[in-house]
């Protein structure tokens, strides 16, 4: 048994002892050259010129390239509007409009600063607010509307208004942008990238150069990370590699340092949203009207499903009666921002879960009690404001068991105690949610295809479109398909992602990494195995015989699969005991001239939502899950730390439990990150200064929660996926949450004048800013 076991992470092993080979860590080729893009000095404005001869002239540089030498210089995967280099017009500042090869990367650094720029600047547009004033929008989301928020509101016993701020976050991925490209045979590229989507890398690549896709084949063997900041902006650097390996046929590697990655990809978007709720006594939501703004950056980029998601998950766990949300993607002067963990869902529950913590506050109650009572039932309240029913629901177990097994109550008696003592310290609780719905909103992306080879000896190898990031996909495919055969997990071994194997695929993304590859594996795994099992019968009554009588063509209908065990390397015939090794097996199926390779396309079923009246099906399933935090501010300097998490999830069946525990964990800190201590801070031209560890503050281990509990329900129910598996990637990031809110809430009990209000990240300034307006 394979599935559900905690075998270890494919490249464990490697990555602890430097065996895992990344981009830069494959060997330099003859004749390969370097590749450094150079950006501008200006967030807007109009490119008038670029002076590259000093720049030539130094040792070591090779050539220069701009916007005119691409055969098409533009990109963009919802709509193609940002060019790969600047051509005239600057969308923000150090955006790549120059790219510099070289025979080292220290010749091309020295090289750099003798590139002049001509610009005429221009304001730049550098808040969510100056881009409403000036109606700059990407995307206008048609509305969600549920029942009637007009006047559900205005019946309301009670009502609070305002706005809800987070900030965007870097998605620091330990490998930056990277990619190789290798000039072949008639003009083709074969490009090795660091990316979630390496079809999309290949179509970029093949339109910036004029080439058709079956030209080009893109390869990634795994990211060091990736957070959703390589789903579309691996692409264009890939271009610009491409360009220099076929422009001087030579291979050209293009790997970006920290600080230039920072500056010149986008981020997780910023939102301001507005909202106003209305509340009964109890503080059950009556109804909810909100208009979200996310900063999209200079280019369309992803923005308009980001936003969209952001809008599908405004309800958070919790079920509104009457609900209309707006939502827009300002066009602002920074980078363009990108998916990343979450996909607008972390913005969006985070000012639902924002809005239950002032409502509480306004009410003078405990904010787990508001919780409690919105929570979306089992039976009844139980459709969200797109009209989807919640099957199977888990959040009100998760809620009542959590509250139990971290002893909430007691814990909030010892914290009012604690901070009516004046230590100078005050402490915080809060219970915030995640109810992550699975599959990609664009429903054409929900699909995917595998290729299953066993080979002679009996070992597999299986290639599907996904992308091994370090979120351990690829164990998970290999478990699926060592349980399909009854086989070890070491004899499947899942090989590099190729878009020669596996054609249109789509990004490894959206948290449906495993279950749209690993279901597309399991169906040509199980191809293969009714083909064994029918040799095997055959052999058994005697139809086939080595070199005599050949296996007759597979007929299911005459043979009963159940009766045929895979299991421990053996496959039993179970009415009569008679068994034959898995190897002995293959090799007479090899032997009968049968196939042992077989390819399975796999679709979501059950997916589909009506744009234009907001309403349907969008997801496969939802992925909950609930966590406490507890917080403690210091309120002389805003120093704040997380002393416990507890965190209880739904997983369905988890296919890998310990993975799955590494991806909660790893999730709920990214998450923390974002609303605490990971500021983005941008000069007056709009130019990045946080742009390395030294300026921007991901947490350490020391900010790591003191006491971390991480546990599963058991949830057998999930037969909408893989092995009543639940996807895992991006839904816990949304628990990060419960920090701020605990921060939010701690400050409740110094401010009893007024309902505290922070942004996001709710860095130690922020806190000491809130704390002032209490003296
Ligand atoms: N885990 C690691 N270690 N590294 C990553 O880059 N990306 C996250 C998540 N977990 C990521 C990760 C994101 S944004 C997504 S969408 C999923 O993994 C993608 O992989 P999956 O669909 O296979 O879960
Ligand atoms: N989630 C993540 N990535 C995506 C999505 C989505 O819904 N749509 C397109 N890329
Ligand atoms: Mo993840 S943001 O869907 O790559």
């Amino acid at each position: 048994m394979s599935i559900g076991q905690n075998i270890p992470h494919d490249s464990s092993r490697g990555h602890v002892t430097g065996g895992s080979v990344f981009i830069d860590d494959r060997a330099l080729t003859q004749k390969e050259v370097f590749v450094l893009p150079v950006g501008v000095p200006a967030a807007a404005g109009l490119l008038k010129s670029i002076e590259t001869k000093e720049a030539l002239k130094a040792p070591g540089i090779l050539a220069a390239f701009t916007a005119k030498d691409f055969h098409h210089n533009h990109w963009g995967t919802i709509i193609p509007e940002q060019p790969v280099l600047v051509e005239n017009k600057i969308g923000y500042y150090d955006e790549p409009a120059l790219i510099l090869v070289g025979t080292s990367m220290d010749a091309l650094l020295r090289a750099k600063s003798l590139v002049k720029f001509d610009i005429e600047k221009h304001p730049a547009i550098l808040s969510i607010d100056e881009a409403i004033a000036k109606k700059n929008f990407i995307y206008k989301a048609n509305p969600f509307a549920c029942g009637d928020a007009h006047s559900a509101l205005q019946k309301a016993p009670h009502k609070l208004s305002g706005s809800f701020e987070c900030g965007g976050q870097e998605h620091f991925y330990l490998e930056s942008q990277a990619c190789i490209a290798y000039p072949m045979e008639d003009g083709q590229i074969e490009i090795h990238s660091s990316s979630q989507h390496p079809s999309e890398t290949q179509h970029v690549v093949a339109e910036a150069l004029g080439l058709s896709l079956h030209e080009v084949v893109c390869i990634v063997k795994r990211m060091g990370g990736g957070f959703g900041g390589k789903e579309s902006q691996a692409a264009p650097f890939a271009a610009m590699a491409a360009l220099v390996a076929q422009k001087m046929q030579r291979p050209a590697r293009l790997c970006l340092s920290k600080d230039d990655d920072m500056m010149m990809t986008g981020k997780r978007h910023p939102f301001k949203n507005f909202y106003e709720v209305g509340f009964d006594d109890d503080g059950r939501i009556l109804g909810l009207k909100a208009q979200l703004y996310a900063d999209g950056g200079a280019y369309a980029d992803l923005s308009s499903s980001i936003l969209d998601r952001a809008m599908f998950h405004i309800d958070g766990a919790y079920f509104l009666p009457h609900a209309h949300i707006e939502g827009y993607v300002c066009r602002t002067n920074f980078h363009s921002n990108t998916a990343f963990r979450g996909f607008g869902g972390p913005q969006g529950t985070m000012t639902i879960e924002s809005i239950i913590e002032d409502i509480a506050a306004y009410l003078k109650k405990d904010a787990l009690d508001i919780r409690l009572l919105n929570c979306y039932g089992k039976n009844q309240n139980n459709v969200t404001h797109y009209g989807q029913t919640l099957t199977h629901n888990t959040l009100p177990d998760l809620f009542a068991q959590l509250k139990n097994d971290s002893e909430y109550l007691r814990r909030r008696q010892e914290i009012d105690i604690f901070n009516s003592q004046g230590t100078g310290k005050i402490r915080g609780l809060s219970v915030t949610a995640t109810k992550f719905g699975i599959a990609f909103t664009a429903r054409f992306l929900n699909q995917g295809n595998a290729l299953v080879n066993v080979h002679k000896d009996g070992t597999v190898q299986v290639s599907t479109g996904a992308t091994e990031m370090g979120q351990g996909v690829n164990t998970k495919i290999q478990q699926i398909v060592a349980h399909t055969f009854g086989v070890p997990s070491p004899d499947v071994k899942v090989m590099a992602t190729s878009t020669e194997k596996n054609h249109n695929t789509s990004p490894t993304a959206a948290s449906s990494g495993s279950d749209i590859n690993g279901s597309a594996a399991l169906q040509a795994s199980l191809e293969i195995k009714n083909r064994l099992a029918w040799l095997y019968h055959n052999i058994l009554i005697g139809t086939t015989m080595n070199d005599i009588a050949e296996c007759p063509p597979v007929d299911l209908n005459q043979l009963n699969l159940a009766d045929f065990h895979f299991h421990d390397g053996n496959v039993v015939h179970l009415p009569s005991g008679q068994n034959i090794s898995w190897t002995e097996l293959v090799k007479k199926a090899y032997l009968n001239r049968m196939s042992l390779g077989e390819y399975a396309h796999f679709k979501t079923e059950g997916l589909g939502f009506d744009k234009a009246r907001s309403l349907g099906t969008p997801f496969n399933y939802f992925t909950n899950g609930v966590a406490v935090s507890e917080v403690e501010i210091d309120t002389w300097t805003g120093e704040s730390k997380v002393l416990q998490a507890d965190i209880l999830m739904d997983l369905g069946r988890p296919l890998n439990p310990g993975i799955d525990r590494g991806q909660v964990t790893g999730a709920f800190v990214q998450g923390m990150g974002w609303v605490t201590s990971e500021k983005l801070f941008y000069n007056k031209e709009g130019k990045l200064l946080s742009h390395s560890p030294t300026t921007y503050k991901i947490p350490s281990i020391q900010d790591t929660p003191r006491v971390f509990n991480v546990s599963f329900i058991e949830n057998n129910e999930n037969h909408q996926n893989v092995h009543r598996s639940k996807a895992v990637g991006e839904p816990p990031f949304l628990l990060g949450i419960s920090v701020w809110t605990a921060l939010k809430n701690a400050l409740r009990y110094k401010s009893t004048q007024r309902i505290p209000h922070i942004k996001s990240p709710a860095t130690p300034e922020e806190l000491l800013m809130e704390l002032k307006q209490y003296e």
